[in-house]
């Protein structure tokens, strides 16, 4: 890897009496990092850490978050700046080239991002060939992984440049592309082809809705920019993982898409949304949904609260909360789901068992409610945020390919029968 340890500073760990000592790797802003990578080989122990919740999988230039402070950067600018300022392609491009564009770089990525929206038609068969009632992040995840097949040049993402760039930029300028034909598939709808006159979100609605309206234009923009990257979550680290053993870029990123699909994870986007409905046909009764998910004998949990980073506030979720309600203005709609949102938020804010746990509304609380004002039907929101992590994906999977990190490959302590005889069938 490339990182360089702090020389100045090491850890000891003390095992039966011996002292073994590790480098520390100190991070931009002061985060620590132990090196225990020779732990076992020098004492025959390994660290358990279960769900990684204490564990560093890698050094990474992409993306900060200090978790305590609700602090979120891509390449050091904060995501309140890029959401208000940037465009969503630019962020793209920060996220893939380190650096935000010039004008002129943008307008040739612009223009490159237009040149291949176009996806083969074996991609309409593949969607057709599925059963209609088919979920869209299932059709999605085949999808990806067709792609290996309709873009066969392009496999070895791995070591060679040119194919890795073109098979980078084909799914970025594809994934417009391939979420609208997922919804019209999952809708009964014809597809819409792209419109070359368009530009990249623009063209998106074109393919969706057969319209454009600019203010659902600008509110995607700014919604796909807040969900572009996270750091090592279950995606991005399952992307890096499944790409770590060299496989092709299409196949590594489908994986990161099923890992998204959870209900913990993106798919609780869909989950909040449902939840909601739920209070409100059940009376908008919020403090007995409260009480549900405090109750240790129910397993319902309030979706869209908590987080395993974020401690304080999900900065995200205030830009999209501030977001909501301006959607909805301009749009003209009164969703009452969004007064339940709102009730269930300052009711759990309120409550010990919340506020004890550090338990606040995250980025999927809000986002159900402005995708659904949008237009976009309720088992469309995990595709919607794969839409927009897309980038983050590649970016962590470039990061794991520069840095020459090994295959991902964790020990385990064994805890099951020691050795035993094989019995034969008619003895057992
Ligand atoms: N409702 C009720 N209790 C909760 C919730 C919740 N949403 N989240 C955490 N807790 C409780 C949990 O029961 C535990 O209590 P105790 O200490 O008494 O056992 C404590 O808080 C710590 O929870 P945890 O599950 O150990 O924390 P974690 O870091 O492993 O989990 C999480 C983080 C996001 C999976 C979890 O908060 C959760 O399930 N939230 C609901 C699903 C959700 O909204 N996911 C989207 C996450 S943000 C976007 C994304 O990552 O895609």
């Amino acid at each position: 890897m490339s990182e360089i340890s702090d020389k100045t500073e090491s850890v000891s760990f003390n095992i039966n009496g011996e002292a073994f000592e590790f480098p520390v790797l100190t991070g931009t802003y002061n985060e620590k990092g132990i090196h225990i990578g020779k732990l076992r080989g020098q004492s025959k122990y390994v660290t358990l850490d279960t769900g990684f919740k204490n564990t560093g999988s890698t050094a990474s230039k992409i993306t900060f978050i200090d978790g305590e402070k609700g602090v979120l950067q891509h390449r050091g600018y904060p995501i309140e700046q890029l959401a208000e300022d940037a465009s969503f392609l630019e962020v793209v491009y920060l996220l893939l080239h380190e650096e935000l564009p010039t004008q002129a770089q943008l307008d040739e990525f612009v223009a490159e991002m237009g040149a291949c929206r176009d996806l083969p038609d074996g991609v309409k068969a593949v969607l057709n060939a599925l059963p209609d009632d088919t979920h869209p992040m299932g059709m999605l995840s085949v999808v990806f992984n067709s792609l290996s097949g309709f873009y066969p040049g392009t496999l070895d993402t791995w070591s060679d440049e040119g194919v890795r760039k073109k098979a980078i930029y084909r799914m970025i300028a594809n994934m417009p592309t391939i979420a609208a034909y997922v919804y019209r598939r999952s809708q009964g709808l014809e597809y819409i082809d792209p419109d070359p006159s368009l530009g990249y979100i623009a063209n998106f609605l074109h393919m969706m809705f057969g319209k454009v309206d600019p203010v659902i234009e600008e509110a995607l923009d700014t919604l796909l920019i807040l969900h572009a990257d996270h750091e090592q979550n279950c995606s991005a680290s399952t992307v890096r993982f499944v790409g770590s053993s060299h496989v092709n870029l299409f196949a590594a990123i489908a994986a990161g898409n099923n890992a998204l699909w959870g209900p913990l994870h993106g798919g609780a986007n869909q989950k909040v949304l449902e939840m909601l409905e739920d209070i409100k046909n059940d009376g908008g009764d919020t403090a007995k949904y409260i009480n549900k998910a405090k109750d240790k004998e129910d397993s319902f949990r309030l979706m869209g609260f908590g987080h395993r980073v974020y401690k304080n506030f999900d900065p995200r979720a205030r830009v999209i909360k501030k977001y909501a309600d301006k959607v909805l203005d301009q749009l003209d709609t009164d969703d009452p789901v969004l007064d339940i949102a709102k009730g269930l938020e300052v009711a759990a804010l309120d409550d010990e068992y919340f506020a004890s746990r550090k338990i606040f509304p995250n980025v999927d609380f809000y986002s159900g409610i402005i995708y659904r004002a949008l237009g976009i039907p309720v088992n469309m929101f995990t595709v919607m945020f794969a839409f927009g992590r897309l980038p983050g994906w590649i970016s962590q999977w470039q990061e794991m390919r520069e840095n020459k990190e090994p295959i991902g490959r964790p020990r385990q302590i064994y805890v099951g029968e020691s050795s035993r005889d094989y019995v034969s069938i008619d003895k057992r």
